[in-house]
């Protein structure tokens, strides 16, 4: 699963890019036009083409978004750079690694409830490109629906620059923290936190430890945005101020530097002759964020029943139809249950969206072991699942005090159409054998009255 043809970074890099980490400043705010110079100066004031761009820089607009969508849509921002992203050689095939792109055709698509241990450790010189590996998706990438679950396992830094035209990429750490350097500028992501990286921003990854692991959601549809609140109010949730933005950085860099363009499924590739991480300055809203999930503010109930789970939806890509999601990211954030005669683990179901769940720490409330940190399962459409035995034997019987549960940060990309796998999700080593057995010994308890 590797062809990064990187160097391990020694431990010395990791606290250099460890030291910049902490330094960081950012710009708070989800979907804000925001503004930031890296040089006084470099921004220009009143309009976004001036004949002469300040201090010799290349104007350049990136579209997130058709010109023409709903301004509460429009994503874009203007960068203000030393040379034009223009400015390089034709692009030519690379090898894709075990990166996949919807339309996921080479399997049968699967109603069983499957489940997976970790990624096996990466070879050598592994960045977090060449450690992405695919489990599966649905839609096709090329009518930008749909969405794609990756898994990433990394042992080196990334000596290249990636940019991804099919989808924005939701990146979720599980081990390891990330130094992610963009074309907006810098940032920091540690387990219990997510990275956002728009549709075609380019981007470094170093690693802050020795290895990295974690869970992407490549969404190939609408940018992800805030959900709506609705009855809960002007609050609450992922609270918008809460996002954090890189502010204006850049590499002044004459030199080769890979750049790899994934395109309608493949990965191209071309040697620039300067790094395309020169951007001065820039504003819009078609920009790279973090966020902590320890910040999600969780709503649940107060008096009986267990909630359904889009009350945890940290962000959502809308579809074409009004409440349904291409793709949902949702959170299992630590929280009180204090619901009265209630079975407080989520409830049996069968769900017309399909459901891949990964776990960034600690354990899932509704499963007693097996689903571990760094593994992930997929409960795809109207496939029954719910607690295991042991849960469902616990819950039923437990004394309904207010309880905590902070014990573990669980998380769901849930998505409309089910999810086909890739051929080697499907046979992978790691995919675990006999799942459906923690639902096995559900006993009849059924007393008819007579
Ligand atoms: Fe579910």
């Amino acid at each position: 699963m590797s062809d990064g043809g990187t160097t391990r970074a020694s431990t010395f890099e990791h606290e250099g890019a460890r030291k910049i980490a902490e330094g960081l400043e950012h710009l708070s705010g989800f979907g804000n036009e925001h503004s930031s110079e890296a040089v006084p100066g470099a921004l220009p004031e009143g309009r976004n083409a001036p004949q002469r761009a300040p201090l010799g820089l290349y104007a350049e607009q990136l579209s997130g978004t058709a010109f023409t969508e709903p301004r509460a849509e429009n994503r874009r921002s203007w960068l203000y750079r030393i040379r034009p992203s223009a400015a390089h050689p034709a692009f030519t095939r690379a090898g894709n690694g075990s990166l996949r792109t919807a339309p996921f055709t080479q399997t049968v698509p699967d109603p069983n409830r499957l489940r997976w241990n970790p990624l096996p450790e990466p070879a050598e010189g592994t960045d977090f490109l060449a450690g992405l590996w695919t489990l599966g998706g649905n839609g096709d990438a090329t009518q930008r629906s749909g969405m794609a679950v990756h898994l990433y396992h990394a042992n080196a830094s990334m000596d290249r620059v990636f940019g991804d035209a099919d989808g924005e990429l939701l990146i979720v750490p599980e081990r390891g923290g990330l130094l992610l350097r963009t074309e907006f500028g810098l940032l920091h992501v540690e387990p219990g936190h997510i990275a956002l990286i728009p549709r075609g921003v380019r981007f470094r990854v170093d690693l802050l430890e020795d290895s990295a692991r974690g869970y992407v959601c490549e969404n190939y549809g609408a940018p992800f945005r805030l959900p709506d609140l609705g009855p809960i109010g002007a609050n609450g949730l992922a609270n918008a101020r809460d996002f954090r933005a890189p502010v204006a950085a850049y590499e002044d860099v004459e030199g080769p530097v890979e750049v790899v363009n994934k395109f309608c499924g493949n990965l191209w590739a071309a040697i620039y002759d300067h790094s395309p991480l020169d951007v001065v300055a820039w504003h819009g809203n078609h920009v790279p964020y973090t966020y902590d999930l320890r910040r999600f503010n969780v709503m649940g109930t107060i008096s009986y029943d267990h909630p359904d789970p889009s009350i945890f939806t940290v962000l959502t890509s809308p579809s074409d139809t009004p409440g349904l999601a291409g793709v949902d990211f949702v959170v299992f954030a630590p929280r009180w249950l204090v619901g009265e005669d209630t079975f407080r683990p989520p409830y049996f179901h069968r769900n017309v969206m399909s459901e891949y769940m990964g776990l960034i720490e600690g354990a899932y409330d509704a499963k007693a072991e097996g689903f571990v940190p760094g593994g992930g399962s997929l409960h795809n459409m109207m496939s029954a699942h719910g607690p295991d035995r042991e849960t469902f034997d616990r819950a039923s019987a437990a004394e309904l005090r207010p309880q905590k549960i902070d014990d573990g940060l669980a998380f769901m990309f849930e998505t409309r159409w089910p999810v086909s796998l890739t051929p080697q999700a499907a046979r992978a080593e790691h995919l675990q054998q006999g799942y459906d057995t923690v639902w096995q010994g559900l006993e009849r308890h059924f007393q008819p009255l007579h």
